[in-house]
């Protein structure tokens, strides 16, 4: 009897869901009935994540209350400070992140509790840690001292803060304020699948955390905004974009990086909102070449795909590319960005699959030989 197979566990649902929404033929991503349009130009990390997490949008004590929770969980355990100065300074920082919050595990002495009041501790206490933790190891690797965490400043500008030692702009924090809410939630992502399956076993949060960082640092997923980065460096003017999308599609499973997505079969609206968030800084700063290298790279793939009948657009990852490159940061450090943003949205999942949970157990169709008589060691 032929078995039907979901490789990639393509168009499966494997649970219900109360945090997000994606309408891949709409283009449309909701959080908790909010659309990310709205909430990107409206609403801070802060009160997006309060909202993934709950079942509405905070009022304003509710907020305060939220934020005066994260603040004592900026400040990292000397033992992850330690740990972060042990990495290779040119290790890739995802390898210190995840490395990171195992060690806050280790360091964790209520880790195991999978209850929803020990759950919630870990996921205030990770949201605030998470930006401390990229933020110190960046510091590290490039010889300086760490910065302690400002907790009267917003994630966003804490983040910048705790970078530079400098209080951010307003104009900065804002622009990284949205990037975060863009990257909180995305439904049953590859990192946030992880996490939940890993959660399924009852293990505790640390653990399927650190799994959630090693799915995200790949490049079909997170790692691929830094990958972007990366040939848009390797092309180094617009005027090359052209025969470099054409290599790549030339090859065969050759893949232009910051395009396609598994569910969007239209322009992924993060992107038309990190496109316009590109052009502004673009336009601010007067360094453009990013910008438009990311524009004829979008009108060659769109030329192409439609002469192929392939409906393969910008993904989240393709204009945050340049948008990170003009805010300042290292490539390397985009994904670990990524995460300071999705922790807030595994931790939802968190919440959910502890509360209802089920082992995360399919099954794979068996095409090996069988029958097979075993012969001892000296007589094979
Ligand atoms: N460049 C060129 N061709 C592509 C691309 C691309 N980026 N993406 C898909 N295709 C083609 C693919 O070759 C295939 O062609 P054919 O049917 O002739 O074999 C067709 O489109 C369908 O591709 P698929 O592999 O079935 O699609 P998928 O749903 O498995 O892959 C994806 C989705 C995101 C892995 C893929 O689009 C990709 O590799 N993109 C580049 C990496 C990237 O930007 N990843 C970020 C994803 S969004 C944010 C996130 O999750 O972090």
């Amino acid at each position: 009897m032929s078995e039907t197979i979901y490789q990639g566990l393509a168009g499966v649902n494997v649970d219900t869901t109360q945090i997000s929404h994606i309408d891949g033929l709409k283009g449309e991503l909701i959080y908790r009935g909010y659309d990310i349009r709205e909430l990107a130009n409206k609403a801070s990390f802060e009160e997006v994540t309060y909202l993934l997490w709950n079942d509405d949008l905070p009022t304003q004590d509710q907020l305060a209350e939220f934020k005066n929770g994260l603040k004592p969980h900026y400040i990292l355990p000397q033992e992850v400070i330690e740990v972060l100065k042990l990495m290779p300074k040119d290790t890739h920082p995802m390898h210190a992140v995840r490395t990171a919050v195992s060690m806050l595990g280790a360091t964790d002495s209520a880790a195991e509790g999978v209850d929803l009041d020990n759950v919630h501790r870990i996921g205030l206490s990770l949201t605030a840690k998470f930006p401390s933790i990229v933020a110190t190891f960046e510091r590290l690797r490039n010889g300086q001292e760490a910065i302690s965490p400002d907790p009267d400043l917003s994630i966003a500008g804490n983040f910048l803060y705790m970078l530079t030692g400098e209080k951010p702009t307003e104009a900065a924090t804002n622009v990284m304020d949205v990037a975060l809410v863009l990257h909180a939630e995305h439904g049953s992502n590859a990192s946030t699948f992880v996490a939940r399956a890993v959660a399924s076993t009852l293990t505790d949060v640390y653990s399927s955390i650190t799994a959630a960082c090693g799915s995200l640092k790949g490049p079909l997923h997170g790692g691929a905004n830094a990958a972007v980065m990366q040939a848009l460096e390797k092309i180094g003017s617009v005027s090359k974009v052209e025969d470099y999308v054409m290599n790549i599609l030339g090859t065969p499973g050759g893949r232009v990086m910051g395009f396609g997505h598994r569910v969007y079969r239209v322009l992924d609206p993060r992107a038309i909102i990190l496109k316009e968030v590109s052009h502004h800084l673009a336009e601010e700063s007067g360094d453009s070449k990013w910008f438009e290298m990311s524009l004829e790279m979008e009108r060659v793939m769109d030329r192409e795909m439609t002469k192929k009948g392939k409906e393969i657009k910008p993904n989240v990852d393709f204009f945050s590319a340049s948008v990170y490159r003009m805010l300042g940061f290292p490539t390397d450090m985009y994904t670990p960005i990524f995460a300071v943003a999705r922790i807030s949205g595994w931790m939802a999942h968190l919440y959910e699959q502890y509360a209802d949970n089920k082992l995360m157990r399919p099954r794979m169709v068996y095409e090996g030989p069988l029958g097979k008589s075993f012969k001892a060691i000296n007589n094979r």
